[in-house]
């Protein structure tokens, strides 16, 4: 039996950077005042198709939807967004305290194309911030993920930076937008043809290369804005500059998604083959309104936690594994079971230890020792036992010291612990 396809299994002698970044992300989550939210995989089709938008590549083409036994439909999460303004307005959160930040850790599943970096079950951390219109929350989002970038050894990745406008300014661009549309439908592929009246921001995002090429001088979002919006990216820009966040502002970028509103952003990398995002986000002031709940400013983050993975391997950014302490070498049934009640109380006690329990020789216990990059090994044997005198050697020095059996848990501790 495989693993479907764009499905994958994440082995233990991979999990190291997985590990270093999530503790990396955790620490300035709390650092930053994020609350950790755990929200569920399964959800009712309509939230994923109403938030991200029935015209999206998403909605049409890349969700896992299926019909449960009773006939409800039901999507796994291509995303977190959703859920999250989801158990916002359900659980009434606003009602006790508007502002609300919080942070998700988990896997999406999106039915796409598999490559390097790109899979059909991936792993997002996603941060929401709720309640702020403000833009200093814009800028305090891609300084975070510039934080974490850093903190992690990855100083070539560039943020990408544009506004989408609001509801104010919206309707204006998209009538310049399809007036420059209409002057283009030849070179347009079907599915652009399609998105034309529905959803005609979408067609910016189109990879058809005929596409993109006839839409390289289409009207921007950015030469539309109203002077609301346009303050707003201007703080958002100075704050950045303030902080010596680099940026590019972006005038081409519109993210895959309909919720956006004003900010949007992205995290690029080189790293991963052609140009690709280890990070996306932006604004969504009326998407908790547009779910039912009050009118709710908001704006979110999700990282491409493999791909985030990917671009660390890459530059050999992979941590060092992990030693053992101390290797208990046990030989016969008397040894091996005070072996196991040493190791067991060295473990609780904080001391990483352990012992084969196989009944092997010498020689390969010796192995097995070097194999688990055990900084000390205790020897016990049928002779040390009868002479009370185990031995404790130091794989690195080669220095070997007696130690008498009751003393094996305190001395051990006091000499190994680090
Ligand atoms: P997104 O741009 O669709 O945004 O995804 C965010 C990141 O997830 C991407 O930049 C990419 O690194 C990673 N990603 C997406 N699809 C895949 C895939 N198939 N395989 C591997 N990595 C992938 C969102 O999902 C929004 N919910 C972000 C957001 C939060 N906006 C506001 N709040």
């Amino acid at each position: 039996m495989q693993t479907i396809r764009g499905f994958r299994d994440i082995l233990p002698e991979n999990i190291a950077l997985w590990q270093k970044v999530e503790k990396e992300a955790t620490r300035l989550f709390k650092q930053f005042g994020y609350e950790e939210i755990r929200i569920p995989i399964l959800e009712k089709t309509e939230l994923f198709a109403r938030s991200i938008g029935e015209v999206t590549d998403i909605v049409e083409k890349e969700m896992y939807t299926f019909a449960d036994r009773k006939g409800d439909k039901l999507t796994l999460r291509p995303e977190a967004t959703a859920s999250i303004v989801r158990s916002y307005i359900q659980h009434k959160m606003y009602a006790a305290e508007p502002v609300r930040k919080f942070y998700t850790i988990g896997p999406m599943f999106r039915r796409e194309r598999p490559q390097k970096g790109r899979y059909r079950q991936f792993y997002q951390i996603d941060a929401e911030v709720f309640g702020v219109e403000s833009a200093y929350v814009d800028a305090e989002l891609v300084f975070i993920l510039n934080e974490l970038f850093t903190a992690l050894g990855l100083s070539d990745l560039k943020a990408h930076i544009n506004s989408l406008g609001c509801a104010e300014c919206r309707p204006s661009y998209q009538k310049a937008l399809l007036d420059f549309i209409s002057t283009k439908t030849e070179h347009l592929c079907e599915n652009c043809l399609r998105r034309m009246d529905k959803n005609p921001l979408r067609i910016l995002d189109c990879k058809v290369e005929s596409c993109a090429n006839a839409l390289t001088d289409a009207p921007a979002t950015l030469d539309h804005l109203c002077s609301a919006c346009d303050d707003h990216f201007n703080t958002v820009k100075r704050a950045l500059e303030q902080q010596n966040v680099a940026f590019t502002v972006d005038k081409s970028l519109v993210r895959g998604l309909d919720y956006y509103t004003r900010t949007a952003f992205e995290i690029l990398t080189t790293n991963l083959g052609a140009q690709s995002a280890v990070a996306g986000g932006g604004r969504y002031d009326r998407l908790t309104e547009e779910l039912g709940g009050p009118p709710t400013p908001a704006i979110g983050f999700a990282i491409g936690y493999d791909r985030l993975v990917e671009v660390m391997e890459a530059l050999d950014n992979v941590p060092t594994p992990d030693v053992l302490d101390l290797f208990i070498l046990t030989l016969g049934d008397d040894a091996t079971h005070k072996g196991y009640i040493w190791a067991s109380e060295l473990n609780r006690m904080g001391l990483r230890c352990e012992v084969d329990y196989r009944g092997k020789s010498m020689k390969a216990l010796m192995k097995r020792a070097n194999k688990l990059n055990a900084r000390h090994v205790l020897i016990v044997g049928e002779d040390e036992l009868a002479k009370n005198a185990l031995i404790l050697r130091n794989m690195t020095t080669k220095e070997q010291t007696d130690i008498q059996v009751d003393q094996v848990v305190d001395t051990c501790l006091a000499r190994l612990k680090p």
